[in-house]
Order: structure tokens, then C-alpha cells, then sequence
């Protein structure tokens, strides 16, 4: 069983537009509504590789009975706690012109009282998880070292964590040693505290990270490709060009075929094909965390791995 964790889930909209002018009335063309935030994209991928997940964290209101009904249909076990105040939306606005605007609700504040029947209800799900997945932004009113919590409980079980968010919950949940993080470029050159100009620097920060305590560390850099450091070796892998249609959840997409390949075991350089894959099929449909698996077979033929260092 693999746990997902989303403090800040999302009823995520995906409108097509063709033009977005502030200021103006701003018609869309479609829309498409869907349980979203960055732990539940990762539920969604590993369901349709025929894992059993849990999908924990707060839901609220409307929105997030919208989100457990979702889920349940999906077969993804629902373990969230119920706050007061709704669940956010998200907007992402694809124009022809080829710009995503995104809009960002803040979500409900989480009180201390929520996050202690959300501890609980933690501590009770480490008893049947083997691997726990931690992703996204925190909620409003979840102090930044939650996640550094949520690895030191699960380390104590045994349980290996994957972390993926961003800023300070990123930097003190490094300093409780994950088994895995997977930043984006940006939210790595945050922990170095420097600029990344090009592959060979991104690959030394990636090792000191390592360095520190953090058996994997996977470096997502967009449509360039990903890089995986782990055991002092230092891998990277880029899928042949495929359409773009939607990014959101590419980065959620590694995590999950990373997930997968650590409950099957699989070497580094298989791990890294099948998620620079998965992430790249991803990319090619316009729904969110939907992967069309003969894509992924198509671009795993065709990859090849570099060893940098
Ligand atoms: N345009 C693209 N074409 C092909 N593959 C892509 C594209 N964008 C992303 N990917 C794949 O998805 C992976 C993750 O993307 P990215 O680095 O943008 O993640 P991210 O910034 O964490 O995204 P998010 O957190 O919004 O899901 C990339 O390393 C790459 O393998
Ligand atoms: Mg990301």
C-alpha cells in the first residue's frame, strides 16, 4: 500500500480559451473539472498502474466532497480529514496563443485541532503502508516543518518517504532525511541558494544534496529532460519530443513512476527511462495526471541514459 499526502488538495479547472485579456470579459471555450493538488496526481498515476493508494491530507466544503466522490470512483482510498471553509479551485487557462495562466485559491486554514486528528490518523496508516509519498504546498496554518514531522514518524516505522514540494518545507524536511526528493530546478537552486546554469552545475548540487543524507535525489528540468543521483552516480534522460498539449502534473507523474520502481526494485537507469516516460506521455494529453501507456512504451524503445558523473 502507498500513501499520498495532500495538505492543500484542489478541484483543479482546466478552461481552453482563445485570447485571456485582463480587464476584459473573458469567455471560455471548455472546461474540465477534476480532483487535483499534487499527491492526489500521483494517487491517480499509480491507479492506473493498478496500485492500491491511500489519498490523505484536509478536504472542505463542496469541493472536497467533489474531490473523496472522484476518488472513490477511481478506487483510491480516501483517509482525509474534513476542515471547515472549502476546499480551493485552481484555474488553468490554456489560450491559443499558447500562454497557461493559472489562478490560485489560498485554501482553508487548518487549526491545531486538524492537524492533531491528521497526526493520528498518520501514525495509524504507517502500520499499513510500505511507502509513503509527500507532494505539494502546504496548507494555510500547517507549520512549515510538517513534512520534517511526517518523514521522522514514518523513518521510525521503516517507512521510506518521497518528498516533492518547494521552499522551507522543502529545506527542513531534507534535514529529516527522505529516502527521495524530486525538485524542479528552480526549487533546487532555493536549497543551494545559487543559480543553476546548466546540466553539469544542476548535477553538483544534486550530489550535495546527496551528500547530506538523501539516498535519491531526482532533478526534474521541464522539456530538457531528468537526472537522477543516487549511490554517487549521477544519471541523465530525455524522452524523444512529443506534443505538449499539458504539463500540469509532469512533475507529480516522475514521482509516481518513481514510487512504483521503488516497490519493484528496478536498477536507477530503468527507474529514470520509465519516469522521464511516463512524465513526457503525460505532457501529451490534456487531462491532468492521465498517462496513455502505449506512449511511454513507444519513448522507453527509444531512450537512452548518460552517466554525467
Ligand atoms: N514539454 C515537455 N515535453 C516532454 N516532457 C516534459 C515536458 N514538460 C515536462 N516533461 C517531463 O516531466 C518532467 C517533470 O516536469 P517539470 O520539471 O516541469 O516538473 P515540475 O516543475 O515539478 O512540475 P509540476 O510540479 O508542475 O508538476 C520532466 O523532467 C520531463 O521528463
Ligand atoms: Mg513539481
Amino acid at each position: 500500500m502507498i500513501l499520498t499526502v495532500t495538505l492543500n488538495p484542489a478541484v483543479d479547472k482546466t478552461y481552453t480559451a482563445g485570447e485571456l485579456i485582463a480587464g476584459h470579459v473573458n469567455r471560455m471555450r471548455t472546461v474540465m473539472s477534476i480532483a487535483g493538488g499534487k499527491g492526489i496526481n500521483v494517487a491517480r498515476v499509480l491507479r492506473q498502474y493498478g496500485h492500491s493508494v491511500y489519498a490523505a491530507g484536509f478536504l472542505g466544503g463542496y469541493t472536497g466532497d467533489f474531490i473523496e466522490d472522484q476518488l472513490n470512483r477511481e478506487g483510491i482510498g480516501c483517509r482525509f480529514v474534513r476542515v471547515e471553509g472549502d476546499t480551493r479551485v485552481n484555474m488553468n487557462i490554456l489560450s491559443d496563443n499558447g500562454y497557461v495562466t493559472e489562478i490560485l485559491e489560498p485554501g482553508p486554514e487548518i487549526s491545531g485541532e486538524d492537524l492533531n486528528r491528521f497526526f493520528a490518523g498518520y501514525d495509524e496508516l504507517m502500520e499499513e503502508c510500505g511507502l509513503v509519498v509527500l507532494s505539494g504546498s502546504l496548507a494555510v496554518g500547517a507549520p512549515d516543518d510538517i513534512y520534517a514531522t511526517l518523514i521522522s514518524k514514518a523513518s521510525d516505522r521503516g517507512v521510506r518517504v518521497i518528498l516533492d514540494t518547494s521552499g522551507e518545507a522543502l529545506r527542513k524536511g531534507i534535514e529529516a532525511g527522505p529516502y527521495m526528493i524530486k525538485p524542479n530546478q528552480r526549487e533546487l537552486e532555493y536549497i543551494v541558494g545559487h543559480k543553476l546554469v546548466n546540466r553539469e552545475t544542476v548535477a553538483h548540487a544534486a550530489l550535495s544534496i546527496h551528500e547530506k543524507g538523501v539516498e535519491h535525489v531526482v532533478v526534474s528540468m521541464g522539456k530538457k529532460g531528468l537526472l537522477s543521483v543516487s549511490g554517487n552516480k549521477v544519471y541523465f534522460a530525455k524522452a524523444g519530443k512529443v506534443e505538449a498539449l499539458n504539463t500540469v502534473s509532469c512533475g507529480d507523474s516522475v514521482v509516481a513512476s518513481y514510487a512504483m520502481s521503488m516497490l519493484e526494485g528496478v536498477s536507477d537507469e530503468q527507474a529514470l527511462v520509465r519516469a522521464a516516460a511516463i512524465s513526457a506521455a503525460n505532457a501529451t494529453t490534456l487531462k491532468n495526471a492521465d498517462i496513455p501507456k502505449e506512449i511511454v512504451e513507444e519513448l522507453e524503445k527509444t531512450m537512452t541514459v548518460e552517466v554525467l558523473i
